[in-house]
């Protein structure tokens, strides 16, 4: 039997010898060895636990390992552990009913994917075959997924070497920090990043334009909430021109804002939400498109010319079930949006008071960030040793954070307590004192 610290070592040679990472060069990497979870900890073998402020991927919405969704997983594996897309599985339409429920009116069914990038990449198919027309505008500063067409509309670093799909263009966001648009207000950026967008809306030729696609909340680019009217502005530009609104809220949806989805409350209602992460928190992989009745009704007679051998998977469906149940009854969403107006937000706001390196401080419910700046006035982004040296004094003092860019995302899972906050933000206050 080998020790705790012995399986660490084991874990992370076997990793190191034969796993292939996402995103990396692999040669330098030395991956943190995670071997149990609950709720907002994580711990490796020999017992080290960690607070978890990243949810992972900014996935696991409902907490590790709930007892309801593993459960709900360990009874549907026992009863039928897979079975193929075509066949109607009772659990898989329990799924999708609970996903449209919290779907504005108008919308019944769910293309089931295996994750968020093949979510975006059938919600273009969709958009693409619908309208008949070809381009999707989507934003810099943004990440749709790694595959085919959700790469190369995805607005960050990682589109640059994957640019195979065609028809993509892209357009500037509101970002009131590093406004685009020498903005001073929300109101200047709303009005200036709309007729930014409806410029080269027209300057792209409407005509042929089948989809604006937008993350609700662009998250993993830097958790920009859309300042007001924005989100309403580009429906109505969408409406004017025949183009569908593609609400992507594969990190944004199902409980992370306070709200089921981020675009409640942006008074815009999109033509196709897609979603993954949050669903299920990640327990089985999923994800999906919630289609509109019109646009599923084109399909009523004509084939669909998509599919995926693992679309509504069994484990994945009873997961998803299980999921939203718990969040309902326990209040978890409710939880998200309280703790994050009276508790995370007021205590990050204080954060900022206190340290110079904070340029902004932006958010709602459990999706935070903070903006680090080498200075305040310039509003340089703080280099990236900096960061490298905050992550890391910050894994040390017992926090998992999220880091991105000059960033700290504040992402816990919805179930956070008001004393996971207080103790993490002890911990990102001695980090950044020590910095
Ligand atoms: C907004 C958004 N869309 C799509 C994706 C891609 O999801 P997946 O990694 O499940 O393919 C992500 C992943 O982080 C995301 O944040």
């Amino acid at each position: 039997m080998t020790d705790g610290p012995g399986l660490d070592a084991l874990t992370h040679d076997l990793d190191r010898a034969h796993v292939f990472h996402s995103w990396s060069a692999q040669a330098a990497l030395d991956p943190l060895v995670i071997a149990g979870g609950l709720g907002t900890r994580v711990w490796d073998h020999a017992g080290r636990t960690y607070l978890d402020f990243s949810s992972q991927l900014v996935n696991v919405n409902i907490g590790h390992q709930h007892p309801a969704v593993v459960n709900a997983i360990r009874e549907q594996a026992e009863l039928l552990a897979t079975i193929a897309p075509s066949t109607a599985n009772l659990t898989r339409g329990e799924a999708a009913k609970r996903i449209v429920a919290r779907a504005p009116e108008g919308f019944s069914k769910v293309f089931f994917t295996n994750g968020g990038a093949d979510a975006n990449e059938n919600a273009i198919r969709l958009a693409r075959l619908h309208t008949g027309r070809d381009k999707v505008l989507s934003r810099y500063r943004s990440y749709h997924g790694n595959t085919g067409a959700a790469i190369v509309a995805t607005g960050d670093w990682r589109r640059i070497p994957n640019e195979y799909a065609r028809g993509h263009v892209h357009f500037f966001g509101p970002y009131l920090y590093r406004s685009e648009f020498w903005a001073t207000s929300p109101e200047e950026e709303t009005a200036r990043a709309l007729h930014h967008l409806e410029r080269v809306v027209q300057a792209e030729g409407a005509s042929g334009i089948a989809a604006i696609l937008l993350e609700s909340i662009p998250g993993t680019a830097g958790i920009m909430v859309p300042p007001p009217g924005y989100l309403a502005g580009v429906r109505a530009i969408c409406d004017r021109y025949g183009i569908l609104l593609i609400l992507d809220e594969v990190m944004a949806g199902f409980g992370r804002t306070g709200r089921w989805f981020a675009f409640h409350g942006h008074d815009v209602v999109p033509d196709l939400i897609t979603f993954a992460k949050g669903v299920n928190s990640g327990y089985v992989p999923v994800g999906g498109v919630i289609i509109s009745d019109e646009i599923a009704a084109t399909f009523d007679e004509r084939v669909f010319p998509g599919g995926l051998t693992y679309s509504g998977h069994p484990l994945a469906a009873a997961s998803i079930v299980a999921t939203l149940d718990a969040m309902e009854s326990e209040g978890i969403v409710e939880n998200a949006r309280r703790v994050g107006a009276e508790v995370i937000g007021p205590a990050l706001r204080s954060l900022g008071e206190k340290h110079e390196v904070i340029g902004e401080v932006r958010g709602e419910g459990v999706f935070w960030a903070l903006e680090l700046v080498a200075d305040r006035a310039t509003r340089e982004p703080l280099p990236a040793a900096a960061m490298g040296a905050l992550k890391k004094d910050l894994l040390a003092r017992g926090l998992l954070p999220f880091v991105q860019d000059n960033r700290i995302h504040v992402v816990p899972p919805c179930v956070v307590t008001d004393d996971d906050v207080a103790e993490a933000v002890e911990i990102y206050d001695a980090a950044l004192a020590a910095l």
